[in-house]
């Protein structure tokens, strides 16, 4: 459940009236977050999985403002990083950095130098070639790093979309399977790099908990195998991609991944005293934000109803890049048009259907296509929601927009916790200079 609600046919952020802030003179489009709804799915992910005793790294990648990192940092979150900004960011937030995960394909040797010195709990090594220049490194230092070995299992979900599966075979990420008994044997000796368990990331996101079993399988099989070698493992990262609720405010949808997840690794972590990592995202924080956007234009074009936001591909590019679904819904619907829950399809008694599209000079700018919607006109406000994760990250400054403000609210109190940029902003970094 996400604290966005429809009260009295208007509709808020936990205590605050959604439509108080542009009225406040706040200029659309901005993002904001509810405070409340990320730490109560981080609780609730943690309680979930209780019984594995996980170390919960929240996927900075989804949502990075380092105040939103502070709200889960102060309830005992760790950070699932693959840059080194986003680690400055996480240095600037009070996450504990020996829960910090570091992974991705591609880190340079600055990247890998910083999170060795900074202590991370582990990186995540996506090939052979990484971990030998991992090892050089560290062996330069004369500092030890934990590492575990990304396994890329073979595993794929054919719901997800074809743009963020990770876990099939020929994908870029992680190291084929069987490869990673020779490699960890190899190197199991290493002074500096201590190899401490495995890593996996199917996608994002996954529909069912079946694809996680199958990769867990391997991963617990690779950790016998190389037990009856006398190699111990005791760390196991089953990485992100559970869901968020893209068409409704109920609960969490990913209740049903925990029950066989455990089943499976319980033993490990009751027998052998095995640390468990997650990676989630999305389903912490998709549900924690909406943006605000305002109706600048409704217009024809041939028999379709257009209506232009102010806010579009550059703030919010997921149905531009994967279709995405995001529900739309005026924040002060008229009577009839009153919403007491967010639930798609919903009613289509007097809807009009509209293209949402943005302001953007492209024909992927559009963040619906023909979605029954309450009658618009100019100067009403909408609420786009579900886009805590992977919205303001994936925001651009294409033809020169400035991206948008983020609030938080935290029950009545609202914060600014990134400005607006300026156009000031947008032509700072234009300094000419001979080479
Ligand atoms: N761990 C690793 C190694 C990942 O690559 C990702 C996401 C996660 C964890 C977190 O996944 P989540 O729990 O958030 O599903 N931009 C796309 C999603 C890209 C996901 C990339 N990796 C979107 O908007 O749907």
């Amino acid at each position: 459940m996400d604290l966005f609600q429809y009260k009295n046919g208007v509709l808020y952020c936990e205590d605050v009236p959604v439509n108080s802030l542009p009225e406040r003179g706040l200029p659309t489009p901005f993002y904001l977050y509810s405070a409340n709804t990320l730490k109560t799915h981080y609780q609730k992910i943690y309680g979930i999985f209780e019984q594995l005793q996980p170390m919960i790294c929240f996927s900075v990648k989804s949502s990075n403002n380092v105040h939103l990192l502070n709200e889960l940092a102060a309830l005992g979150a760790g950070m699932d990083i693959v840059s080194g900004g986003e680690l400055f960011v996480v240095k600037q937030s009070n996450a504990d950095l020996s829960k910090v995960v570091f992974a991705g394909v591609g880190k340079s040797d600055e990247e890998i130098t910083e999170a060795i010195l900074s202590e991370v709990g582990f990186i995540n090594i996506e090939s052979e070639q990484e971990l030998a220049r991992v090892q050089e490194l560290a062996g330069e230092l004369k500092r030890e790093v934990n590492v575990l070995i990304r396994i890329l299992p073979d595993v794929l979900d054919e719901k997800t979309n074809e743009k963020t599966r990770t876990g099939h075979k020929g994908a870029k990420f992680g190291i084929d399977y069987a490869n990673v008994e020779a490699l960890i044997e190899e190197n199991a000796d290493h002074p500096y790099v201590k190899i401490r368990g495995l890593h996996s990331h199917i996608g994002s996101p996954i529909s069912s908990y079946t694809f996680y079993v199958t990769a867990i399988r391997k991963m617990v099989e690779l950790v016998e195998v190389l037990k009856r070698k006398n190699i111990r493992l005791d760390v196991l990262n089953i990485g992100g991609g559970f869901p968020a609720n893209y068409m409704d405010n109920d609960n969490f949808s990913w209740e049903s991944f925990a029950g066989p997840i455990t089943e499976l690794l319980e033993p490990y972590v009751k027998n052998e005293g095995f640390k468990i990592i997650l990676e989630p995202g999305r389903s912490i924080s998709a549900n924690a934000g909406i943006m605000v956007c305002k109706v600048l234009y409704v217009k024809q074009s041939g028999d379709k109803n257009i209506v232009i936001l102010d806010g579009g591909m550059t703030e919010l590019i997921r149905p531009a890049m994967y279709n995405a679904f995001h529900f739309i819904w005026p924040v002060k619907p008229q009577a009839a048009h009153m919403l007491t829950n967010r639930n798609y399809p919903v009613p289509q008694e007097g809807l009009i259907t509209y293209d949402v599209v943005g302001p953007i000079c492209e024909s992927s700018d559009y963040l619906a296509k023909e979605r029954p919607l309450p009658a618009l006109q100019q100067g009403d406000y909408v609420a786009v929601f579900t886009v805590g994760a992977y919205g303001m990250v994936m925001a651009s400054n294409y033809n020169l927009h400035v991206r948008p403000a983020e609030i938080m609210v935290d029950k009545d109190k609202i914060y600014v916790i990134r400005e607006r940029e300026t156009q000031q902003d947008l032509v700072r970094k234009m300094i000419r200079h001979e080479l």
